[in-house]
Order: C-alpha cells, then structure tokens, then sequence
C-alpha cells in the first residue's frame, strides 16, 4: 500500500490528533499542509511539523493547487459546510469530522456537493472504528445472538466534561453549534443503526436542561471562579482543569505545556473560568430518545451529563443471547439464554493515537486502506452518515414539541 498525503484543516483537538497520527505513522501518511487561523498554533506547528506547509487562509491553500489525497476537515461544526464544500470543489476527498453540519440543510448541501464533485467523504464516526464496537458487530453477524429485536445505549458524558464542552465550551448553544443530540450523540445514532441493521423509521425523544442554570448556582457564588468563595463546587474550574485526568481539556485555553502552572495562568477571565451556573448555554444534560427501526425492532438512548466519568454502556437484545458490555472497560459478556456467560475479550493493544477507546487509531488506519483501495471494516461514507444525522434531527424536533412522534425522511 502507498503513503498518502494529508492536508490538516483545523489544527485543533481534532486536526491535532490527524497530524500527530501522521508523524507517527509515515509510512502511511504524509501531512503536506496545514490550514490553521489561530497564530499560536500555527507557531507550535512549525517546530512541530517542519517539513510541512502552513496556511492562515484556506484560500491561500487552495490557490497553490497542492497536490494531496485527503482534507481533513477538523473546524468547528457551523464552518463544516464552507469548508468542506471549498475542498472538495478544489479536488480533494475529505476525512470530515462529525457532525457534517448542525442543521439538515447544510448535511444535504454537502452530500450533494459530493456528488456533484464526485470527490469520497469519509464522516469520521469514531465508534464504528473502535475494537469494542466492531467486535459487538462481529458477534451479531456470526448470528450467535439470534435475531436483533431491541438494543440499549446509554452515554454517561461525565460531569466534568458536560461543564467543559456543553456549559462553557464550544458546544454550549445550539444556534452557535449544534443540539447535544447531534453534537454529542450522532456517533451513537450511527452505532445503533449500524448494529440493528435495519432502516430506522421513525424517533420520539424528551430531555432538556435541568442543571446548569441560574436557579441552581450556590449562594455568594461570582461570575468566574478564580475570584468565587465557593471553594468546594465540584465544578470549580482551577480543580477541574488541573486534575491528572481531565487536564486534557485546558488545550482549548492555553497552546502551552499543560503544567498545573501554565494553565492556573491561562486560565481566568477565560469561557472556562466561567461559573458553570452563569453561562450563556442551552443544550440539554439529559435526554432519553426510542427509535423504531423496520420489522418493529426498536432502540433506546440515554444521554446523561451525570456521571463520575465518561462512558457508554450497550446491550443488545437477541432472541436466543444478550449481549452487555461498558466500551470504555473493554468488557463484554455474552450471556446465552439458559447457557453459559461467555467473557469477550477486547485488544486494545496497538491503538496509541488518540482517544475514543481506540477508535481515533483505528479510524485512521481504516482511511489509510481505504485510500488503497483496501477492504476497511466500519468505513463511513457520506451517504450512511446522512441517515444517522437525519435521526439526531428527527430526535430534537422530537424534544422540541413534547416527545411526538417524527417520522424520517430525506
Ligand atoms: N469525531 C469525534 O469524536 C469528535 C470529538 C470532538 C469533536 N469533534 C468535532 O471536531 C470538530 C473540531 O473540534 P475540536 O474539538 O478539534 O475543536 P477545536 O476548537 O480544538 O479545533 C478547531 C480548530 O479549527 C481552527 N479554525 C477555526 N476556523 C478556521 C478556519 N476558518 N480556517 C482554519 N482553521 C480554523 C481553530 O483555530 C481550531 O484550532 C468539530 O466539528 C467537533 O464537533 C469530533
């Protein structure tokens, strides 16, 4: 199989996690450019990636006419549509970070651009990628569970992570971003249509904001937490963002090391040090949706901001097993019905790249074959990640007027 070059467009979270894939992997890809508006990260990519050409404008990009085999567009969801439309009127197939677009108009115009330009659209659904899932999806297919009739998902996003991403964070506002429905959980829409197997028809979901607002900030708190006396608020921000585990995120305020110094400097006055009671978010903490798929099999998904940590729990019922399993522990059992309890193990043990339960590697790897012309387990095109973003629109007008029943169509 021959290198690929790559362009990074977006050198964020996401773009960062391209880019680092690349120099580890050389043989596979080689990260030719770089399209990146924000100068500190432009500054830390040329000593990070020398050999590679930076850009501010993407224009500028595309007036060089360079030649490469795949965009990775990595900005923020209501840029997708320019951005993603742009690269492939200039020629170049697309590793498109989800969700495609926040709104179903912009989803289609970009499908149908891909059409028009005839250029490959990889939608980067992680979960499908991961060891977890794809050996969930081996198991249904190897029939040992009998016939799909429902499955169960839950994505416990962790508190922490809520308040980060969803309070303070780009994806706080709908209008700004996108519903949490699709920001947060058009990957799970994409999982359980691709596990059932079967078109999904129709959604009714409720949820809402019940937490992060006004009416429940402590008494004497302030507006930012580095002045606040709440000292014990288990969403103080300077705790958050200095603990081992979570002192990932401070790489949305600071472009330094992640020293405990470096990021208590950075962080106050910023949209992180903002009280998460205080803040100018609406997207939803919980929300619970039913899918009814053809053939009467049904699915239900549980959003929820609270829980200690990140993670996403599965069962699938079948007529003659379930199947249970957490991704993040890389447990799964398949419980046969009046049998044995079967222990699946799962191998984690080359994905060092990236997050997701090793879904960022696999994915890549998956695009890196794919571009060869290889057989790729899990790989996404355009047209299948339409249908699961139809189901997270379908979801929120769902929400939106009291859990109705709203059928899918294109
Ligand atoms: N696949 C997943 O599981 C997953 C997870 C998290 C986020 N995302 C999605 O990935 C995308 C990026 O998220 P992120 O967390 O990396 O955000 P980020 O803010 O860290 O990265 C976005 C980057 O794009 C740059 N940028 C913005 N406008 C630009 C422009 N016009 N030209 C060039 N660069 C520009 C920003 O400066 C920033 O560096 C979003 O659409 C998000 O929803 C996907």
């Amino acid at each position: 199989m021959g290198k690929k070059k790559l362009v990074v467009f977006g050198l964020g979270q996401r773009g960062g996690i391209y880019a680092q894939y690349a120099k580890k992997y050389p043989e596979e890809f080689e990260l030719v450019a770089i399209i990146e508006t924000d100068a500190n990260r432009r500054e830390k990519a040329k000593v990070e990636y020398p050999e590679t050409l930076i850009f501010e404008n993407y224009k500028d990009f595309l007036a060089q006419q360079i030649h490469a085999d795949v965009v990775a567009v990595a900005t923020q969801d209501a840029d997708h549509k320019e951005h993603a439309i742009a690269m492939m009127k200039g020629g170049y197939d697309l590793l498109l970070e989800k969700p495609i677009s926040n709104n179903k108009k912009d989803c289609l115009d970009i499908y149908r651009a891909s059409l028009k330009y005839g250029k490959k659209v990889v939608v980067c659904h992680v979960l499908r990628y991961t060891p977890f899932y794809s050996t969930v999806k081996r198991i249904i297919e190897s029939g040992k569970l009998g016939e799909i009739v429902t499955i169960n998902a839950s994505e416990n996003v962790g508190y922490y992570h809520q308040a980060h991403s969803f309070v303070r964070g780009p994806w706080r506002n709908k209008k700004e971003s996108s519903p949490m429905i699709l920001a947060k959980c058009c990957h799970d829409m994409d999982i359980l249509r691709y596990l059932m197997d079967e078109t999904c028809l129709s959604v009714n979901s409720q949820g809402g904001l019940y937490h992060f607002n006004a009416a429940n900030a402590p008494e004497g708190s302030t507006a930012y937490c580095s002045d606040c006396p709440c000292t014990d608020c288990i969403y103080k921000a300077q705790t958050i963002y200095t603990s081992e585990n979570k002192k990932w995120m401070a790489g949305y305020f600071t472009t330094k090391e992640l020293t405990e110094e470096n990021i208590l400097a950075d962080l106050p006055k910023t949209q992180y040090d903002r009280c998460v009671y205080r803040c100018d978010n609406d997207v939803v903490d919980h929300e619970v949706t039913i899918l009814q798929f053809e053939n009467g099999k049904t699915a239900t998904h549980t959003m929820t901001a609270f829980s200690n940590t990140i993670y996403r729990d599965l069962k699938v019922h079948g007529t003659k097993a379930e199947l249970v399993g957490v991704v993040e522990e890389g447990k799964l059992e398949i419980r046969y019905f009046g049998g044995k309890v079967e222990q699946v193990p799962i191998d984690l043990s080359q994905a060092n790249v990236g997050g997701h339960a090793g879904g960022d590697f696999y994915m890549m790897e998956g695009l890196y074959k794919t571009l060869n012309g290889e057989p790729a387990v899990g790989v996404t095109y355009l047209d299948v990640s339409v249908e699961s973003h139809l189901m997270s629109f379908a979801a929120e007008e769902s929400r939106l007027h009291k859990g109705k029943t709203v059928k899918i169509k294109l």
